[in-house]
């Protein structure tokens, strides 16, 4: 397995501080454009090999970086269910919603054999990077992506799903678990193609009820997690409670992750003081921090984030993806910041 910086940090060993950002791949590079007309559709963009590989190593053209995530999206596990998924411009994401304790749940679709570009893209991509940079697979939580089933868009509030958890709990615990078992599929696949680590987002979590946190995110973490080791997949996990609150805390003893992705809300101070300090910490510049030409902030708020991390084992990274309108020249910046401060210390 490779021993690049973040892998260090992740396995407990002393490092110095590595950096990549959430949504590094996107559309904040004028030369992705071009590279996504050759597909409007999204789906076929995520299913396109030439075109994964072309997205995934784009930003590391541009940045000196330790890692690449590999281009797809969350949303191609609720695709391969036949959820009718599609992205509009200037709408995001649209599917097929689902009517809570009416609709059907699909057991048994054979999401691996949907998913063959994603995963050769991920072998070939791990044997071209050079071992210092890390490869990054993912999937969406469970919650997150039954948010999107449920909803069949995205939401302020995501009221719909909050509503089919109160009124139609079984069938919801139900749709978890068959999500659960999707996403420990689609990780392991990554895995064995050639991923060094994985990552769970749960961008969604904050629209949880506190009651439900347990049944809705903790428990099904832990228990991909579980079945991920019980098959052998022993490469470390991040998790990604965006927003989720004094919840992280039980989240960080609870959900087996190896690693949380703090959000840009997270006072850091607290998040030292309270999170589990056997899971390594990842975070948390705010993306919006990153748009403006200038900023006599950004300097002193990127030594704020080493130094308060200083004792931790930690990755830098923005608390939640890039925008489309942050600057090329700011992310140099912060990559510089980070690497000079490591020749320092
Ligand atoms: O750069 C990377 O991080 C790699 C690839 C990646 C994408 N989506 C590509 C993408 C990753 C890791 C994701 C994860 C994802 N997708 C999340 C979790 C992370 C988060 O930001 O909270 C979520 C919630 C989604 C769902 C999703 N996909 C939405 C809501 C949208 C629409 C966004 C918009 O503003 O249009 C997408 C589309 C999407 N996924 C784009 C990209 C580069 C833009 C598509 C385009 O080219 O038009």
């Amino acid at each position: 397995m490779s021993d690049n910086l973040i892998s260090k940090v992740l396995k407990n060993k002393k490092s110095s501080v590595p950096i990549w950002f959430m949504r590094q791949a996107g559309r904040h590079i004028p030369e992705y454009f071009k590279i996504r007309k050759n597909e409007k559709n999204f789906i076929n963009f995520c299913l396109n090999e030439d075109l994964i590989i072309k997205s995934t190593t784009l930003p590391l053209k541009y940045y000196d970086l330790d890692a690449a995530i590999i281009f797809s999206d969350i949303l191609m596990i609720p695709w391969a269910m036949d959820r009718n998924v599609k992205f509009t411009k200037n709408f995001g994401p649209s599917l097929k919603p689902m009517i809570a304790g009416e609709t059907k749940i699909v057991r048994n679709i054979c999401l691996i054999s949907k998913l063959v570009p994603l995963k050769n893209s991920i072998s070939y991509l791990r044997e071209k990077l050079p071992k210092s940079i890390s490869l990054i697979g993912f999937a969406g939580a469970p919650w997150t992506l039954a948010c999107y089933m449920i909803e069949g868009r995205g939401s302020k509030d995501f009221i719909n799903t909050r509503k089919a958890l109160w009124s139609s709990y079984e069938w919801f615990m139900e749709l978890i678990e068959t999500l659960i078992v999707y996403i420990a599929d689609k990780l392991e696949m990554q895995a064995r193609a050639g991923a060094d680590i994985l990552m769970i987002f749960d961008s969604w979590s904050h629209m949880i009820p506190n009651t439900f946190f347990d049944d809705c995110a903790i428990r099904p973490t832990a228990k991909i997690v579980d079945i991920l080791r019980s098959r052998k997949i022993l490469v470390p996990v991040i998790g990604f409670p965006f927003k989720a609150g004094a919840s992280i805390v039980k989240y960080s003893f609870e959900s087996k992750v190896d690693c949380i992705a703090l959000d840009w809300s997270v006072d850091l101070c607290w998040a030292i003081k309270y999170i589990n300090k056997k899971v390594a910490l990842q975070g948390n510049l705010d993306p919006a921090s990153l748009i403006p030409s200038h900023s006599n902030h950004l300097r002193e708020n990127v030594l704020t984030i080493l130094e308060t991390m200083k004792d931790r084992r930690f990755i830098f990274n923005v608390g939640h993806g890039l925008t489309p309108d942050c600057k090329i020249d700011n992310v140099k910046e912060v990559i510089s910041i980070v690497r000079n401060y490591n020749m320092k210390v």
